[in-house]
């Protein structure tokens, strides 16, 4: 008896399996053939097809040739992989609100949380582990061989201006001195020339801009440009306001959207700011005659005054921006 049932079971279960195979082949057919394909040579290709391993789909070999430094000196590497994994960071923010910005309609508030939750993810890990270059690194290896990676620096990169623009309306970027003076313009290649980055990377002694920035406005002007027109109406801050009311004065939405303003202005600021200390402290009269930059003036979120979400923020809160975390 036992044994029948077992045996029907059998049966029923290789009937099951043929059927779904039979399904899959079929939906398969129709994909192959609405392409014009013989799905036969596909079912071919898969016999002869490897396995894929892990190595492979995450290209770990390439991955690992992708360290390169400039000196022997150990503690580069831990420099060069950290800028690397930051940019990756970045990489997932960038496509955390592309999937915001570019969907074809107003994504829902579910959508918006989930995606702006999922920024704040990646800018609490690099805040988490700033710490791995303000106390992981050696200061006089530091010191060394970040002499021969002049003028590069981590002030050329370009997805981090890239978070910015698509995070926030273009005037929100404009330097603080400038604000008055191109209140009523909505003209982007104007607000582009006075963006507050534009006086960054700027040498103490002369007030001159440095090679770095000016390699970086050479290589990246139009193409940031261009992204600043392609994000004008679908920027973080404009998908927010076009949410429906109630969306709008959600709570949970407002507390992610001003997650992300102290993430990405506030704190990423002061751990970045701390790693400058920590290596180049020194006097701004030593730092001019040493032909450094105004980096002491510039990095502090106090002085740059970057607010993407200004409508999330009392009056008090944005008097004392940079001070709270
Ligand atoms: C020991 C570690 C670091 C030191 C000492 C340092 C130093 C500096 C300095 C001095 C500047 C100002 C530009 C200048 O005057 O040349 C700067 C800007 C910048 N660095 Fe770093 N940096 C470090 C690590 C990093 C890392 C890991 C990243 C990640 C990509 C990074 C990204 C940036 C960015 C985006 C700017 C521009 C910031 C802004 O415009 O507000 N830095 N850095």
């Amino acid at each position: 008896m036992t044994k029948m049932t077992n045996d029907q079971n059998d049966q029923n279960d290789q009937i099951t399996m043929s059927e779904e195979i039979l399904s899959r082949i079929g939906q398969l057919e129709e994909k192959f053939g609405a392409m014009g394909q013989d799905m036969k040579s596909y079912l071919d290709g898969l016999l002869y097809a490897d396995f894929l391993t892990y190595w492979d789909y995450i290209h770990l070999d390439t991955l690992l040739s992708l360290q390169n430094p400039r000196t022997p000196i150990p503690d580069e590497r831990i420099f060069i992989l950290y800028h690397q994994i930051t940019e990756l960071y970045f990489r997932l923010t960038l496509d955390a609100i592309a999937q915001l910005s570019d969907a074809p309609t107003q994504p829902s508030p579910e959508l918006f949380k989930r995606q702006v939750g999922r920024i704040n993810r990646y800018f609490q890990q690099l805040i988490q582990s700033f710490d791995i270059m303000i106390d992981g690194m050696d200061r006089d290896e530091f010191l060394r061989f970040r002499m021969s990676l002049l003028p590069a620096s981590g002030f050329q990169s370009v997805q981090y201006r890239m978070i910015e623009i698509a995070s926030t309306d273009l005037r929100q970027l404009v330097h603080p001195d400038k604000r008055e003076q191109t209140a009523e313009s909505s003209d982007l290649t104007l607000l582009s020339s006075v963006l507050y980055w534009r006086s960054g990377a700027t040498e103490l002694s002369s007030g001159k801009k440095t090679l770095t920035l000016r390699q970086f406005e050479e290589k990246y002007s139009e193409e940031l440009l261009r992204f600043a027109q392609h994000y004008q109406a679908c920027n973080l801050r404009q998908r927010y306001q076009n949410l429906p009311p109630e969306a709008r004065q959600d709570p949970e939405i407002i507390q992610l959207l001003r997650e992300h303003d102290l993430n990405a202005n506030v704190r990423w600021g002061l751990s970045h700011f701390r790693s400058a200390v920590r290596y180049l402290d020194a006097k701004p009269k030593e730092i001019e005659a040493t032909g450094g930059t105004n980096w002491q003036k510039y990095l502090p979120p106090r002085f740059q005054l970057v607010v993407f979400f200004p409508e999330l923020w009392s009056a008090e809160e944005l008097a004392e921006w940079g001070k709270f975390q």
